[in-house]
């Protein structure tokens, strides 16, 4: 795939990343469905047998290649649409309902595998380049000590590298110059491993007076992010990103509310939410014409790009 006549437009020197990445929304499979999935830059099958057990594998059968996109859900096992040889969620042939034997060679695993978790109302899937075992485990997103309710759902497919959009919640300046907030935020910030997170407190201006809000946002890998607004409301945003290929990210937005937010406080909270989705919408056209500056030359007031980057770094490897 080309990048166009500037090899640096749309983040042409960034491979896809290794990580946890959401593929689906845990609601949006139900038991005995298979769904194509593409991603990764490549397009794999995610099933779930009839226990409710989730499996991600690879596309093409290996007896003459059909796409199993297309088979069914049998059991536990996926049937292939074209002879119906049958898989398990390890990759094996388990069945061929015509033949007296199973050639050994697929007997046991013989088609990619895709590790999968489930966790935030998410199925999320693990990619590495070189089919490396997770190196880190998928973690819960919903603070303690509240009950949370699914307020609204937002997706986008971005034609930008995944490492671009990420790189919003660090660039302060933007807020002000896209966003139109009175002030930058300057918030508490920690990069460690593959944590990243940033608070930012502010007064804000509200009929009832002033009140203390706060964001918390958290980053766990490149694929797993929150952030909680409190003070003028209290809101729940998990925002994910997931590479389609190097040029283009399917980004989703999950926003919750507390259960017990009801009335005006559950109008202030969608409030909100909206502002939040405005504000993507403000950075897609800047992120889709723009080209990844490697070197960019930043200036006093910047955010933490470069401490950004160089965390994000330890998600490359070579093919
Ligand atoms: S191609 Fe899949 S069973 Fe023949
Ligand atoms: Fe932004």
């Amino acid at each position: 795939m080309s990048a166009g006549p500037d090899d640096r437009r749309a983040g042409a020197h960034l491979p896809v990343p290794l990580g946890w990445f959401a593929v689906a929304h845990s609601d949006e499979i139900a038991a005995g469905e298979v769904r194509t999935l593409r991603y990764f830059a490549t397009e794999f099958v995610l099933w779930r047998g009839k226990s409710g057990e989730l499996a991600a594998t690879d596309a093409y059968c290996r007896h003459l290649g059909a796409h199993m996109g297309a088979g069914k859900v049998v059991g536990e096992l996926l049937e292939c649409p074209f002879h119906h040889w049958r898989y398990t969620g390890q990759g094996a042939v388990a069945e061929i309902p015509y033949s007296r034997s199973i050639p050994p060679q697929v007997r046991r695993p013989c088609i990619k595998v895709w590790p999968v978790a489930e966790a935030n109302g998410l199925v999320y899937v693990w990619h590495h380049p070189r089919g490396v075992d997770p190196l880190w485990q998928i973690e819960t997103l919903f603070p303690d000590g509240e009950e949370w309710k699914l307020h609204a759902r937002h997706s986008w497919t971005v034609k930008v590298h995944i490492q671009e959009i990420n790189e919003n919640g660090v660039d302060y300046p933007h807020f002000v110059s896209v966003h139109g907030t009175k002030s930058m935020p300057e918030p508490q910030w920690k990069i460690d491993g593959i944590y990243r997170r940033s608070v930012s407190t502010a007064k804000m201006q509200t009929p009832r007076g002033i009140v203390d809000g706060t964001i918390d946002s958290r980053a766990i890998g490149p694929g797993q992010a929150s952030v909680r607004f409190t003070g003028i409301s209290d809101v729940l945003l998990l925002n994910s990103m997931t590479p389609i290929d190097r040029f283009t990210t399917q980004a989703r937005f999950d926003f919750y509310y507390p259960a017990r937010l009801e009335g005006s406080a559950e109008r202030v909270a969608a409030a909100v939410a909206r502002d939040v989705v405005g504000q993507f919408d403000q950075d897609i056209p800047i992120w889709e014409s723009k080209r990844y500056e490697p070197d960019p030359i930043l200036c006093a007031g910047d955010g933490p790009i470069l401490h950004y980057r160089r965390q994000y770094a330890q998600y490359y490897v070579a093919d």
